[in-house]
């Protein structure tokens, strides 16, 4: 197939990348280096544009022939988009809805959109499948549900198929060494923890330790990131197959407290990691567990790096080799 990735200069695009080529697909990355690295698309033919920008996107889809779309391009930063929310807004739906037009006026009709747990809001029940209701908190989850409703909708007026994947805490790296998170500002807990444990940061700080959890910190779902674009192969071959739109929560089902994490880092990098104590982060449920069931029944995915060893092994692979030259 030829594979459209938006967004392929990025953390998840780019990993999402090696594994089409590997799995032998042609990929074409549009990106616009905002917040992605051009050495980190390791296949494929490069284009640097903007979703924002009409006639490059005209250009783009008349010049290949696209079987689907893969679309990795958002900010990701809770924070930041309550205090600008227009950013989210603009890049995060109108950006994605000039895609989906081009899309539907080119005739490609399979479309597999990076979701996120912050679609649910606050958690009314733990694990969180997929008929969970939606109520996001801040305008990066709302920008993203937004999205997912212009899907149904596009869905049922110009037959677009699309597969909604819902990641919880995406973290760790290629197994190969060849790709990791290289965020800035960096904001996720893994690669800071990893940083304090290197040296490049002096401690870690935690956000909260009086939260209604077993030990005080906030628990998440974090799932490996080559597990994610198993998930997206797997989604795309499920909606060529079938012709149905879908959405599926991917986590692994586990959840572990920030203590956890930092107690697993000090573990598997044999290193100190100070920890210093400080107020709640605004926005962060206490919980936030996947239930995976329907992306394994229906998908057949199974996460297979996904221990929180695995995990925080590949992405100190990753800091020790990369950022340390
Ligand atoms: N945390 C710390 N210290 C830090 C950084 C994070 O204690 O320096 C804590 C946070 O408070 C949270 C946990 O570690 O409890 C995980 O935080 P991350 O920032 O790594 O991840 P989030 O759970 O906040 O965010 C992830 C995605 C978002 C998405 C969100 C909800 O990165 O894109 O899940 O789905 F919106």
């Amino acid at each position: 197939m030829n594979i459209l990735i938006v967004g392929g200069a990025g953390y998840i695009g780019s990993h999402m990348v090696k594994l089409l080529s590997v799995a032998g697909h042609q990929v074409v990355v549009f990106d616009n280096l905002s917040k992605g690295y051009r050495d980190a698309v390791l296949e494929g033919e490069f284009i640097e544009g903007d979703l924002a920008n009409l006639e490059q996107l005209e250009r783009l889809f008349s010049s290949s022939r696209f079987d689907a779309v893969m679309h990795f391009a958002s900010f990701i930063e809770v924070g930041e988009s309550v205090r600008d929310p227009a950013k989210y807004y603009r890049n995060n739906f109108s950006n994605t809805q000039n895609l989906l037009d081009s899309m539907v006026a080119h005739d490609v009709g399979h479309f597999i959109f990076s979701s996120t747990a912050a679609i649910f809001g606050e958690p009314r029940y733990t694990p969180i499948d997929e008929v969970h209701a939606k109520s996001p908190i801040n305008p990066y989850g709302r920008s993203k549900f937004m999205v997912e409703q212009m899907l149904e909708d596009y869905d049922k007026a110009h037959g677009l198929k699309s597969v909604c994947l819902r990641y919880f805490n995406a973290a760790g790296a290629d197994v190969e060494g060849d790709l990791g998170e290289r965020h800035n500002p960096e904001t996720h807990l893994i690669p800071l923890v990893l940083q304090a444990a290197s040296g490049r940061r002096d401690a870690i700080a935690i956000y909260g330790n009086d939260y209604d959890t077993a030990d005080g910190t906030c628990v998440r779902d974090y799932i490996h990131v080559q597990d994610l674009c198993a998930a997206h192969l797997l989604a795309l071959d499920s909606l060529r197959k079938t012709g149905n739109s879908n959405q599926f929560n991917l986590g692994n089902g586990l959840g572990f407290s920030v203590r956890q994490v930092i107690d697993c880092a000090r573990e598997v990098t044999g290193r100190e990691i100070k920890v210093v104590n400080e107020e709640r982060r605004a926005g962060d449920p206490a919980v936030l567990v996947a239930d995976a069931a329907r992306a394994k029944t229906v998908l057949g995915w199974k996460p297979s790096l996904s221990s929180l060893e695995k995990i925080i092994e590949t992405a100190w692979n990753w800091e020790q080799s990369f950022f340390s030259h």
